[in-house]
């Protein structure tokens, strides 16, 4: 039976288990990323396992998300993570830089290898032919490390592209109709792997846009095959040597497919307040829109930004709409430059923003109240955008700019001939801001520099014999990492201080969470949370269970998690259990006290079924589906306690 391409490379790697879909495996880790956001932690959970430089083949720390300094904080920490990068052997990708995904596609990726980022979009290098997947920190700490990552096997969906995409469609549209069709959770325990004979029109950059809206689905990760234009990508690289051919057997068989005909798609967005939301951008035509912003690692690439700026040679943006151009790394922005793009750009009315993240992450850009701000961002979950009720809509860089330049949602082939993009087949590098490690001897001597806003991570105390609390939250389905631990300007800066971030979990959703949590982990009871469907989707972000657990939570009762999220709460000894019976969810309500008898005993036994006694209600039983690994996690408290452990 021939073997899907994920699966060959998956095989490659395997350090345990078998690919069976379910069945957990541990795999190596080649290379590994963090950015700032979830970095700073993610180091010092390094710290504190204790290696004395990073086993991997290549490990970089990127700069991009917090880049703002309005205090001292974010320089601190940007301080902070040089010195680490410079003491273990790391490579460390300056502020201004650009986006880690971009960088990485840039000046790293390489087929056939495995990258394992602390950050959700990590497999945007799928798009270079490697198997690129999103987790919390700690477990990219523990490749750092040269510990194997452990996953369940996930199902291969194959998708078929056949047929070209019209002029005004782009890669972007062909993400947000499988989001139309998959959902946020349809990628779910799936890797997304595109072939046919439509993938040979597509270059790396757009491969790499729908490898990275595969995280919007919910997949562990999307692949497209290391091909020719793999090759050219490369070479436009300056790096060659780093191809290698990697195909699908012809008779791959995959658990599913999708097809999909390229020919037939048309400019579409994503509509307030999910990716999913997904409409025809000519039914929403017509509304006025007052922000406009091109950007984030989905869409900043130097195609996207030359179209924009050939569109900008003959228009000039509205003058009602702020048009905002953030490129996805100093690449991009330097070879727009040698092209004359920025010129146009400036000219016909763009304001220009550093490399990096900015306000896809909340950092600054929010949008005016009540107005509609179209981006070629990752997500528009609410809140994420630092304004509250949100009307973001996530399109491609075609449709933004004919909308900035109409003023208002506009779909793209109203403006005529698609105009000619020729780009260079060697592109110009400058790795000025890409600090190589240090030679080991050289590495030994250098000093940590720690800033007063880098708090010692706290202590993580064992599963207790009995679990007795209180449900202090119940939420509904589709609860994002966003709403648990949300970002923007005021929080980021103290993602290193655990009790000072932990004060703005579920701020949003109830003010008095945090000092309610605290209250009762003072008294010694353990605060719960009672979660709908895919609980916890949206980033890699470990501070939505690390801070969470600070404040004293040690079980999530959901109807189903979001597989990134899982990790990162069974990683903090947080115990995720799903309802047996989805209808209890209805049973519980928010401020009942429970019991949970026995629940070290059952976990270390491996028992399935678990009762949870609800005073004054009776009992509703839930599953703990662990694997031997996660039980262990979940008794000792931390994954970090179980590594100590040895
Ligand atoms: Fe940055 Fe937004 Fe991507 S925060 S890494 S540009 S999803």
């Amino acid at each position: 039976m021939g073997k899907p391409l994920a699966y060959k490379i998956l095989e490659n790697h395997l350090v345990s288990g078998r690919l069976v879909p379910g069945e957990e495996i541990a795999i190596k880790i080649d290379q590994t990323l963090t950015q700032d956001a979830t970095g700073t932690m993610a180091y010092l959970e390094f710290e504190a396992i204790g290696i004395d430089r990073v086993k991997t083949e290549l490990s970089v720390s990127y700069v991009d998300h917090n880049i703002l300094q309005s205090d001292f904080k974010n320089a601190d920490d940007h301080r902070f993570l040089q010195s680490i990068a410079k003491r273990y052997g790391i490579w460390f990708s300056k502020p201004g830089n650009g986006i880690c995904h971009q960088v990485h596609l840039e000046r790293f990726a390489r087929p056939g290898k495995t990258l394992l980022g602390s950050d959700s979009h990590t497999p945007t290098a799928g798009g270079c032919g490697m198997i690129a997947i999103g987790a919390g920190g700690l477990d990219v700490a523990m490749a750092m490390a040269g510990k194997p990552f452990y996953l369940r096997t996930p199902k291969i969906v194959g998708v078929y592209l056949e047929g070209k995409l019209q002029p005004w469609v782009t890669a972007r549209d062909i993400a947000l109709y499988l989001l139309s069709k998959l959902t946020v959770k349809g990628g779910l325990g799936k890797i997304l792997e595109y072939f046919g004979p439509g993938i040979k029109y597509l270059s790396v950059p757009e491969r790499a846009t729908i490898c990275n809206l595969g995280t919007e689905m919910g997949a562990t990760t999307s692949i497209f095959p290391s091909d020719e234009i793999t090759r050219k990508w490369l070479i436009a690289q300056g790096r060659e040597q780093d191809f290698v051919e990697l195909l699908p057997d012809e008779n791959a068989q995959y658990d599913e497919i999708i097809e999909v005909d390229l020919s037939k798609l048309e400019p579409l967005c994503a509509c307030p307040s999910s990716p999913d939301n997904v409409k025809r951008v000519a039914e929403e035509a017509g509304k006025p829109v007052a922000q406009v912003i091109i950007g984030s690692c989905a869409n900043s690439s130097l195609k996207d930004l030359l179209v924009v700026a050939k569109v900008l040679e003959k228009y000039k943006v509205h003058p009602d709409v702020s048009f905002e151009v953030n490129p996805g790394s100093l690449q991009v922005l330097e070879n727009l430059v040698v092209l004359s793009g920025l010129k146009s750009l400036l000219e016909g009315g763009t304001r220009l923003h550093q490399s990096g993240c900015l306000g896809c992450i909340g950092m600054g850009q929010a949008p005016p109240t009540n107005s509609i701000s179209l981006r070629t961002f990752t997500r528009n979950f609410p809140g994420r955008s630092g304004t509250n009720p949100d009307f973001v809509y996530l399109v491609s860089p075609e449709t933004a700019v004919a909308s900035a330049i109409k003023g208002v949602i506009t779909d793209p082939r109203e403006l005529g001939e698609y105009p000619e993009v020729v780009l260079p087949e060697k592109f110009i590098i400058n790795d000025t801001l890409l600090i190589p490690p240090l030679p080991e001897d050289e590495a030994k001597k250098v000093e940590i520099i720690r800033g007063p806003n880098i708090a010692p991570l706290p202590p993580f105390d064992p599963l207790p014999e009995t679990l007795e609390g209180i449900f202090v939250l119940k939420v509904g389905d589709n609860i994002t990492t966003d709403h648990i631990m949300p970002a923007g300007a005021q929080i980021l800066p103290l993602r290193s201080n655990l009790p000072a971030i932990s004060q703005f979990v579920y701020k949003n959703v109830d003010p008095d969470f945090a000092k309610k949590s605290l209250e009762l982990k003072e008294k010694g009871l353990a605060v719960g949370i009672v979660g709908g469907e895919n609980y916890g989707q949206g980033s890699s972000r470990e501070h939505a269970a690390l801070a969470p657990r600070y404040l004293g939570v040690r079980v999530k009762l959901a109807r189903s998690f979001a597989r990134i999220h899982r990790s990162n709460l069974i990683n903090f000894g947080i115990l995720p259990l799903t309802f047996e019976n989805p209808a209890d969810y209805e049973k519980i309500s928010q401020g009942d006290s429970f019991i949970i008898e026995n629940i070290r005993n059952l976990i270390e036994k491996g028992e399935k079924r678990v009762k949870i006694i609800i005073k004054g209600k009776g009992e509703v039983w839930a599953l703990a589906e662990l694997t031997e690994r996660e039980r262990e996690c979940i008794l000792k408290g931390s994954l970090l306690n179980l590594a100590k452990a040895g």
